[in-house]
């Protein structure tokens, strides 16, 4: 179990020059649970494990209305405040979602014209005012960096309360990660599991944070190899490449999509980030063509395998594909609000209670 350090104890520039691996020890509670949820590779296995099994546990409790009743009263003492300074449905709704399922009261801020930004109030202060009405910030971004600052800053104040990045920047979407881990173990569940497992990323790996969380999270995972698809100019940061160096992970960096299915356990399918474009029309220059999932590729494909997407998609997948039992990205993607549920009940501590409910009455 990490110990822990404070975060009031440590000044923002002393602590973003600390190294990744670090960092963790100011993020995580007393007791060893996670606080702020910043990066993906803050999490250990441990605690990985611990939130399967407790988004597992959670799912199969509600499926009856008793078991909703219990859900809804473990935090229905508590509000999160969703604010969201880029576009999303997934991860805004199944975090919405995982809110009222275990009974915490909700706002949002999706659309800053309409709240007092629009009179130039800064974001860390729009940051700060929801810190007196809320026990929790879920935070989406643009800017990488913008979420620690934020977590620095508010356990500096008299009333600290955990923040969750929802998606910050090109770098990191820590909680995609969990739900793309949960959906694998689900997935390899009857199949040895998720380790020896090959993951073959594919399309703007650049720029996708998705795809930069989870290839970091996989290292916690035994003989694990990861390939990375796309052409030059998306083509995965070396940073990552450097990470999975010193994890000693084997990995393949290729522009070759296609010939790199048969051999694949999982694909882990993207879409182009054109919003970071520099240029106007700069992604629509690039040829993608080679990098698509279509009905064809169902062939080529391992009986066991499956087909992942972060989602939203494009192009990226046939639709063909959506009915074929290896598609699991609709399943990935509800996935998200039982991991997420896990998160939030973890960080308030009721893992304890939901661990207990399901012992005496599912077991
Ligand atoms: N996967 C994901 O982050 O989707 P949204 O952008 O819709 O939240």
């Amino acid at each position: 179990m990490l110990k822990k350090k404070r975060l009031d104890e440590i000044s923002w520039e002393n602590f973003i020059a600390l190294s990744q691996a670090d960092q963790p020890p100011y993020l995580v509670q007393a007791n060893g649970r996670p606080y702020h949820v910043l990066v993906a590779q803050q999490f250990d296995r441990e605690t990985l494990d611990n939130l399967c099994d407790l988004a597992t546990r959670i799912r199969r409790i509600a499926k009856s209305k008793t078991g909703m009743n219990f859900l809804s009263d473990l935090l229905a003492h508590k509000r999160a405040m969703l604010y969201f300074h880029q576009p999303s449905s997934r991860t805004f709704l199944s975090f919405y979602a995982a809110c009222q399922i275990l009974g915490i009261g909700l706002a949002e801020v999706r659309d800053p014209s309409i709240s007092s930004e629009q009179k130039g109030e800064s974001m860390e202060d729009s940051v700060r005012t929801f810190s007196s009405y809320f026990d929790m910030i879920i935070m989406r971004t643009p800017i990488q960096g913008f979420v620690d600052k934020m977590a620095w800053m508010l356990s500096n104040t008299e009333r600290p309360l955990p923040i969750i990045n929802a998606g910050s920047g090109k770098d990191q979407h820590p909680t995609q990660a969990l739900l793309d881990i949960y959906t694998l173990q689900r997935s390899f569940e009857k199949c040895g599991g998720l380790s020896n497992k090959h993951i073959l990323f594919c399309g703007d790996l650049k720029r996708g944070r998705t795809v930069r969380s989870l290839s970091r999270l996989l290292t916690l995972y035994p003989d694990i190899k990861q390939t990375f698809a796309a052409p030059d100019r998306l083509q995965i940061g070396d940073d990552i490449l450097q990470f999975l160096k010193n994890a000693n992970v084997e990995f393949n960096v290729t522009s070759d999509f296609k010939g790199s299915i048969p051999c694949a356990d999982a694909i882990y399918m993207t879409r182009i980030q054109d919003e970071w474009d520099t240029a106007p029309g700069e992604s629509s220059k690039i040829e993608m063509s080679d990098y698509e999932f279509t009905g064809v590729d169902l062939g080529r494909l391992g009986r066991n395998s499956i087909i992942m997407h972060p989602l939203p998609r494009r192009h990226e997948i046939d639709t063909a594909c959506d009915s074929d039992p290896r598609a699991v990205y609709w399943r990935q993607m509800r996935n998200g609000m039982w991991i997420r549920c896990a998160l939030i009940a973890t960080i308030f501590g009721r893992d304890v209670a939901i661990n207990n409910y399901y012992t005496i009455n599912l077991k």
